[in-house]
């Protein structure tokens, strides 16, 4: 039987790190009720401690949301995991997310600690942040370049002390998806205590390899993806939400399936660019807007007669209303054919070769032919027609 992969989302946390894309409360609310329409498991609203305008946000949506769990972001720090769980006061389903850098980068160069030191704090944070919520998530930062016998370690350690997710982010967006696959293995053959617990996996995409990761963890035992819309987030952005989503959906042998309404990807996705100010590139998958759209003769041809072709998947399933046929001088007479006929030219009366050959002078002089033009081009022929 498929099981269940939770969908945490973090675009109001690391998605809003990124510089210029601040919101305000109302728009951070708006977000927050439109992830919950969504169908995430998780929402991390914030990191409390890092300003009171974040602190209040994380409180004013814990108030809002009704059956998502809030998180609430903390170092292995008692103050920060005493304002988490301050903010997340009225949330119905509290989460707080603890937890400190794995690898030896981060305990070196910019703890300056130790693997010892660093396992004690670990135990120490999980235990006071579960004196406030029972759920508490326990993030292993850099685990993408830790040591995996220390990772598993520590993993034993903070689950032994009450964490119910093990989060093992990718923070540096290094790893290859076999290799961050290997690692979650590793922990599901290696932890004792690890049936526990949720494995979450966290990964960035500086090398374009987020999502294929993230996949790969779930295929090897992890059980929650941490993923943002539009995929934004610090530097080249987080685990998109729309692509593993859609991935686990059109895959069904990974025997994994979410609990996102996947028709509103697309005016989530619109949304999230809007109120981000952030554009999304137009090659995108699932969300762009040429994700959908056919501009070259022979796909064209293909989509017309059998949307199959060259669409593995359907845009009404992802909120888009129709595919696109892009009218351009790499068209064919099929897909002029089919957009007159939609504009309601009786095409069967007229010689389709004449007619290609106007639209082509067209086409190499416009960027991209539009209904207008093929407007005009009509009436320019039914005028000489009659002279
Ligand atoms: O990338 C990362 O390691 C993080 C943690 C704070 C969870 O965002
Ligand atoms: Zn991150």
């Amino acid at each position: 039987m498929a099981e269940k992969v939770q969908i945490f989302d973090t675009t109001l946390r690391d998605g809003e790190q990124v510089p210029g894309c601040k919101l305000n409360l109302p728009e951070k609310l708006d977000i927050a009720r439109a992830l919950e329409e969504l169908g995430v498991d998780v929402i991390e609203a914030g990191f409390p401690i890092s300003s009171p305008g974040d602190f209040e946000s994380v409180t004013q949506i814990s108030k809002l949301i009704k059956n998502a769990t809030v998180c609430a972001l903390s170092r292995s720090v008692q103050k920060d995991i005493d304002a988490a769980a301050g903010a997340l006061k009225y949330a119905k389903r509290p989460r707080i997310h603890t937890g400190i850098g794995a690898s030896d980068f981060h305990i070196i160069h910019k703890f300056n600690s130790t693997r010892d030191e660093i396992v004690e704090r670990a135990i120490w944070a999980t235990k006071h942040a579960k004196k406030y919520v029972e759920d508490v998530e326990f993030f292993c930062e850099d685990a993408g370049r830790s040591d995996p016998e220390f990772l598993a370690r520590l993993v034993e350690a903070v689950i032994k002390a009450g964490a119910t997710v093990v989060n093992i982010p990718d923070t540096t967006g290094y790893c290859l998806p076999e290799q961050y696959g290997r690692l979650i293995k590793h922990l599901v053959d290696n932890v004792p205590n690890i049936h526990k617990a949720t494995i979450s996996a966290h990964c960035h995409n500086d090398l374009g390899l987020a999502t294929a990761n993230s996949i790969s963890a779930v295929a090897n035992g992890a059980r929650q993806i941490e993923c943002t819309i539009n995929g934004i987030g610090e530097r080249a952005g987080n685990t998109s939400l729309e692509e593993v989503v859609m991935v686990m959906r059109q895959h069904k042998e990974l025997g994994v399936y979410t609990d996102i309404q996947t028709q509103q990807l697309y005016p989530l996705s619109r949304l999230v660019s809007e109120k981000m100010r952030m554009i999304v590139q137009p090659n995108k998958a699932i969300v762009g807007s040429n994700a959908f759209a056919h501009s070259s003769g022979i796909h064209q041809d293909g989509v017309i007669k059998c949307r199959e072709n060259y669409e593995i998947i359907n845009p009404a399933d992802v909120g888009v209303s129709e595919s696109s046929i892009v009218l351009t001088a790499r068209s064919g007479r099929a897909a002029l054919r089919y957009r007159l006929q939609m504009l309601g030219y009786p095409v069967e009366k007229f010689d389709l070769n004449h007619l290609y050959e106007q639209f082509i002078e067209i086409a190499d002089r416009e960027k991209e032919v539009q209904n207008a033009h093929l407007q005009q081009m009509m009436s320019d022929l039914a005028l000489s027609a009659v002279a």
